[in-house]
């Protein structure tokens, strides 16, 4: 059993019934009331689980810092959403980008696209361009936000709605894991959320441009992320 420091009366599932059947809004105030004076975060790639998590703490005015990790190899029009929620929210965003030294010494010995060649150049891609920047984009926090959701995978299946993450000692909360797709799609609708142009050419779940292609239909939502692999397609953000 965990406890937070300001909360000491709550253990995790004393968390997870409060926030069980709330709103999206809901949630996401009820967390800032849980743990007035923590640092609580939320980290998005502009997906769309994340605009709508985002357009509830901005017009909420919420007080979550906001991230995003910028790989260096995302898609053109993810950039533009990004400078287009920032300007529509008037929201600060911070960037986290990889270590320079990193990229410059991977590309040195291995070239731009090493990921194609195994699953162990893959992961060790994505652990300069995103896992080692999410560790110092969490330094500090107490609460993490994502924008995880059941569906998405047979690895998000099970997850909660709030974890204890004992490596990085803090709350792990996933405000979306219960909404079905047409849930969130009818949010974006009704609150005119913007949203990355791919979704509309089969990109689903969007990630880096060399490893994100469009899915046919019928085919499992995140079967464009790292289509060569036979991998649990993950990139350790959520192992
Ligand atoms: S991934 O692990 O496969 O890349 P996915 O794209 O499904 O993750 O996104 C799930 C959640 O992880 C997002 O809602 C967001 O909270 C976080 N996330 C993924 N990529 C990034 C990123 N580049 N920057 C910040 N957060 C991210
Ligand atoms: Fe590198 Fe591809 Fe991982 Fe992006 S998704 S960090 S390009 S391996």
């Amino acid at each position: 059993m965990y406890f937070c420091e300001n909360f000491k009366s709550m253990d995790i599932s004393t968390i997870e019934k409060t926030l069980l059947n709330l709103s999206l809004e809901e949630r996401l105030q009820v967390l800032t009331q849980l743990f007035p004076q923590e640092k609580i975060v939320f980290s998005t790639s502009f997906g769309q689980e994340d605009q709508a998590i985002l357009y509830a703490i901005a017009s909420q005015s919420l007080p979550i810092q906001i991230f995003t990790l910028d790989t260096g190899r995302q898609f053109q029009e993810s950039y533009e959403l990004m400078d287009l929620t920032t300007r529509k929210y008037q929201i600060t965003i911070d960037t986290f980008f990889p270590k320079t030294e990193s990229v410059e010494k991977l590309v040195k010995e291995k070239g731009f696209n090493s990921f194609y060649s195994s699953v162990e150049n893959r992961k060790e891609c994505c652990f300069i361009r995103k896992m080692e920047p999410l560790s110092r984009a969490l330094q500090g926090a107490k609460v993490w936000i994502t924008g995880l959701r059941a569906e998405q995978s047979e690895n998000r299946a099970n997850m909660p709605i709030v974890e204890w993450d004992e490596q990085r000692q803090l709350f792990k909360i996933n405000p979306l894991i219960d909404w079905t797709f047409d849930e969130l799609n009818q949010y974006l609708v009704d609150h005119k959320i913007p949203q990355n142009p791919l979704h509309k050419k089969g990109f689903i779940s969007i990630g880096c441009a060399p490893c994100t292609r469009a899915i046919a239909e019928g085919e499992h939502p995140r079967a464009g992320r790292w289509w060569w692999e036979n991998s649990q397609k993950e990139c350790g953000l959520h192992a």
